[in-house]
C-alpha cells in the first residue's frame, strides 16, 4: 500500500494575470500542495489590480483563508511596464467578474513571506510566477531565510528565445537585477523558462467544455483559456504559469540540467536574457566574463523539456476537482 506523501507547502508570488490565475486554480486544487501564502508584484498589471485578480481567483477556486499581500509596485531600478496588451485592461482577460469580499493581510509581501517562512514547521518551496522582486527583496532584507525555503521553482528565463524581446524573457527583462538577486542567491532554484512554458496547452473543445461548467472554477479556468485563443488564435493556448505548478506538484514531469545562469543586465539588444553557461567547463580564456565576473556561479535547474500530455492532464483532473469540501 502506497504511503500517502504530505502536501508540499508553497506560496506563489504572482502578477495576476490571466495564467496566474491557471496557476493559483491549480495551486488551490492539488491535494498535492498545501497554499499557505499569495504575494502579489507587479508586471502582467499594476500591483493593486493584481491582488484584485488574484483574490477574484481565490473566490472561484473556493480557497479558504490563504493570506495574500500587495508587495512591490514596481521593479529595483525599471519603471512598471506592465503587459496588459497580452492580459486585458484588468490583467485578467477583461471577463467583468465581480469583485472579492476578500481582502489583502496589512503587510508588506516581504512580511507575509517572512511570516510564512518562519511559521512554517517545514521548508517551503517559493514559487515565483512574476518579475522577481518581491523574492529578491526577501532575500536582501533576511538573507538568513534563505534557509527555511527548501527550493524556488520560478516561471522565467529561457534558454533559447526571449518573448519581452528577442533575448529576454518578460519575467526576467521586467526586474533583471532581482533575478540576477535570486539567481546568486545559492537556494535550490528551478527555472522553469520559455522552452517549457508554451508546450502544456489546452484545446478550444477542452475550454469551451470548462467555460460551460457548474464550477466556478473550472469556468473561470475555461474563459481565461478562452480569452487567450480569442486574443492569440491557434486551436490551443497554453496554460503558462500553471505549467510551473504542475511541476512542484510532479517534478518527474520536467528534464532538466544543471547549469549556471547569469541574467544580462548591460546589453543593449540582450538586457534581462539569461545566459545559461551549457559548456560544462570553466571558461579557459583570461577575458571571459563568466571567469571575472564576481557574483558566484551558481548552477540551477534549467527545464528543457515538460511531458506535456501528462502535465495537461494533472491540470485539467485537478481544476476539475470542484473546490475542497
Ligand atoms: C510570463 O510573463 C507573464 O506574461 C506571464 O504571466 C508569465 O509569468 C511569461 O513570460
Ligand atoms: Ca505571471
Amino acid at each position: 500500500m502506497s504511503v500517502p506523501q504530505r502536501p508540499v507547502p508553497v506560496v506563489l508570488d504572482v502578477d495576476t494575470g490571466v495564467d496566474d490565475a491557471l496557476a493559483l486554480l491549480l495551486a488551490v486544487r492539488s491535494p498535492a500542495l498545501d497554499l499557505r501564502a499569495v504575494t502579489c508584484v507587479a508586471g502582467n498589471a499594476p500591483v493593486e489590480q493584481v491582488v484584485r485578480n488574484t483574490l477574484v481567483v481565490l473566490d472561484a477556486a473556493g480557497a479558504g483563508d490563504v493570506p495574500v499581500a500587495c508587495g512591490s509596485q514596481r521593479p529595483l531600478l525599471e519603471p512598471a511596464r506592465d503587459a496588459r496588451h497580452v492580459h486585458g485592461e484588468d490583467g485578467m482577460g477583461d471577463l467583468g467578474l465581480p469583485g472579492s469580499t476578500r481582502r489583502p493581510r496589512a503587510v508588506h509581501a516581504v512580511e507575509l513571506l517572512r511570516a510564512t517562512l518562519e511559521a512554517a514547521e517545514e521548508l517551503v518551496t517559493v514559487v515565483p510566477l512574476a518579475p522577481l522582486t518581491n523574492i529578491a527583496l526577501l532575500l536582501r532584507t533576511y538573507p538568513h531565510l534563505s534557509d527555511r525555503i527548501a527550493r524556488i521553482v520560478f516561471m522565467g528565463g529561457a534558454a533559447a528565445v526571449g518573448n519581452a524581446t528577442a533575448a529576454a524573457e518578460f519575467n526576467v527583462w521586467h526586474d533583471p537585477e532581482a533575478a540576477a538577486i535570486v539567481l546568486s542567491s545559492g537556494v535550490p532554484t528551478t527555472m522553469y523558462g520559455l522552452d517549457v512554458f508554451y508546450d502544456v496547452t489546452v484545446d478550444a473543445a477542452t475550454a469551451e467544455e470548462l467555460a460551460t461548467s457548474d464550477d466556478a472554477g473550472a469556468r473561470l479556468a475555461g474563459l481565461l483559456i478562452g480569452h487567450q485563443l480569442a486574443r492569440f488564435g491557434g486551436t490551443a493556448s497554453t496554460i503558462g504559469d500553471a505549467g510551473a505548478v504542475a511541476a512542484v506538484i510532479a517534478p518527474d514531469l520536467l528534464t532538466t540540467v544543471r547549469h549556471p545562469v547569469r541574467v544580462e543586465l548591460a546589453g543593449t539588444w540582450t538586457r534581462g536574457q539569461t545566459v545559461v553557461d551549457r559548456r560544462g567547463r570553466a571558461g579557459d580564456l583570461e577575458h571571459d566574463p563568466h571567469r571575472l565576473h564576481g557574483l558566484p556561479a551558481v548552477p540551477i535547474d534549467v527545464a528543457l523539456a515538460i511531458d506535456a500530455p501528462r502535465a495537461r492532464r494533472l491540470f485539467l483532473d485537478t481544476v476539475r476537482r470542484g473546490s475542497a469540501p
